[in-house]
């Protein structure tokens, strides 16, 4: 399926409905917007239909929701609908001709090479890495008390990936730091980015200040690995937990990649392709981890079962493997309803670069085209009774999470997310741990997301009760 071509798009086609204008032509409903994008989202999609138009900070809006409208801008060419020229606004972080500030063909040769370093292949090390850090972090807390779930989850995942993508000896070198940075780092992409990438505002001096302190600590790590071993590739750090993993960290087969003219990758296309992983996958996955936890402790009824699962299929004393974690039935349906009810990345984007048409609506060149995974989660068209927090949705006889492009927590077409298997592994691994080692009681009456960051996770501090259960202390 693909979008219409310009051509097309002007014969039998219908302009997407507007969204009545309730407020300023250029501004759009933005302090709405800015509130709670998916209840206006929502809203406009239960009123209006599943396309419509609307004005933002001066740019024109369509959004589209459905599997049929996610088909076809998943899988449009990039000269009609662009993810780079969306995304544009990310060039801060990732760096200078990286990822999105990269041509296509340089993007995908950009991915390719670390594709199979979230492969499977890889992935037994990877969890190694992941137990042990989520077992230190634990092991810090104190028998009860209350933590704010967000940062230590944070804390977790920075250490996970730092560890598996840029290595030990960064790890070892900034590891105290890298909370705050990553932070920081993440912290400056607001909506105010999408507009003016660098305006001079505290968040982005802050975000630039992160970005320079990471790519230094990086740029040391890759001269010391290019002197110790010319080809490239780690030394290893006998007894250290992951020493398999670091064999195949990211940075080393970045430092083994070649350009097609048969030349190393230059060092700052190196940092900031590890740059661009960590912005992708680290604070998603803590958000993804922190969602899961809020949902188990809406739903306590679900920890027995959970429970009974991991004493099945995980001894008390032995060490999880992917094999193992695969067969978490239960616990990774908990987690696919987390991705469903709330998705880390609550808008994706393309900027139409040709007249087009989507489900047979004009979409003018210049407009940015909206998908909601958010939104579309809760279509009762597609899932049933979508609110509920049903793990077994996923279960024998029910098929709507088989519809194509109906579950789209990490996209779709060629653009899908390259980190869902780690990411899934991390966040199933953080809950087989924590199922057993600690009891968590909510110690708020609601956690509701905070909009005011692009990866929207329950408003800080997220503080939760816990008290440390003696089986799980192994
Ligand atoms: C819970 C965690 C994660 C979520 C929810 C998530 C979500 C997504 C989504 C929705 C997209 C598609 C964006 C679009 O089409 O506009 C995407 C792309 C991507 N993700 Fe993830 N992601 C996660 C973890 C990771 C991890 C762990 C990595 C790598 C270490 C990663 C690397 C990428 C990359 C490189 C792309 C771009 C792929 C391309 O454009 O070809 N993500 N992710």
């Amino acid at each position: 399926m693909t979008t219409g071509t310009s051509a097309a798009a002007g014969r039998g086609t219908l302009p997407a409905p507007r969204l009545p204008a309730r407020h300023l032509p250029w501004l759009g409903p933005l302090p709405a917007f800015h509130r709670d994008p998916v209840a206006l989202l929502r809203t406009a999609r239960e009123q209006v239909g599943n396309t419509f138009a609307f004005p933002l900070l001066g740019q024109e809006i369509v959004f589209v929701c459905g599997p049929e409208a996610h088909a076809e801008v998943f899988e449009a060419d990039e000269t009609v609908l662009s993810p780079r020229e969306a995304y544009r606004f990310m060039a801060p972080v990732f760096g200078r001709g990286i990822g999105y500030d990269a041509t296509p063909e340089e993007m995908d040769a950009q991915i390719a090479p670390i594709r199979p370093v979230l492969g499977s292949r890889n992935l037994d090390a990877y969890a190694r890495v992941m137990e042990a850090e989520v077992r230190a972090q634990v092991a810090r807390w104190p028998a009860e008390g209350e933590i704010d779930l967000l940062a230590e989850l944070n804390r977790m995942t920075v250490a996970i990936a730092t560890r598996c993508l840029i290595g030990e000896e960064f790890h070892r070198r900034m590891g105290p730091e890298l909370p705050r940075l990553y932070h920081e780092l993440e912290s400056g992409i607001r909506l105010a980015g999408m507009l003016s990438p660098k305006a001079p505002i505290p968040a982005f001096r802050r975000r630039d200040r992160a970005r320079a302190a990471i790519a230094d600590a990086i740029g040391e790590v890759i001269a010391e690995r290019r002197g110790r071993r010319p080809g490239g590739g780690p030394a290893g750090l006998p007894g250290h937990p992951s020493d398999a993993a670091r064999e195949q960290d990211m940075l080393a087969v970045l430092l083994a990649a070649r350009t097609p003219d048969g030349q190393p990758l230059p060092d700052h296309i190196v940092t900031g392709i590890l740059i661009g992983m960590i912005f992708a996958g680290q604070h998603t996955s803590a958000v993804l981890a922190t969602w899961t936890g809020v949902l188990l402790m809406r739903h306590p009824e679900y920890v027995p079962r959970l429970r009974a699962e991991q004493d099945e299929l995980w001894e008390t004393g032995s060490r999880l493997g992917t094999r193992i974690l695969h067969r978490m039935e239960l616990l990774g349906n908990c987690v696919r309803e987390a991705e469903r009810l709330h998705p880390p990345l609550i808008l994706l984007m393309r900027k139409a670069l040709r007249d087009t048409t989507i489900r047979g609506h004009r979409v003018p060149a210049g407009s940015l085209v909206m998908v909601s995974p958010a939104v579309a989660h809760r279509m009762p068209e597609v899932f049933r009774d979508p609110d509920r927090f049903d793990p077994s949705r996923y279960g024998a006889g029910r098929t709507e999470h088989h519809r194509p492009y109906g579950l789209i927590g990490f996209g779709g077409g060629k653009h899908r997310c390259i980190g869902l298997a780690f990411a899934y592994l991390q966040v199933k691994t953080v809950w087989s741990v924590l199922l057993r080692a600690v009891d968590l009681r909510p110690a708020r009456s609601a956690y509701a997301p905070d909009y005011s960051t692009f990866v929207p996770a329950p408003t800080a501090p997220c503080t939760v009760r816990h008290r440390k259960r003696s089986a799980g202390a192994s």
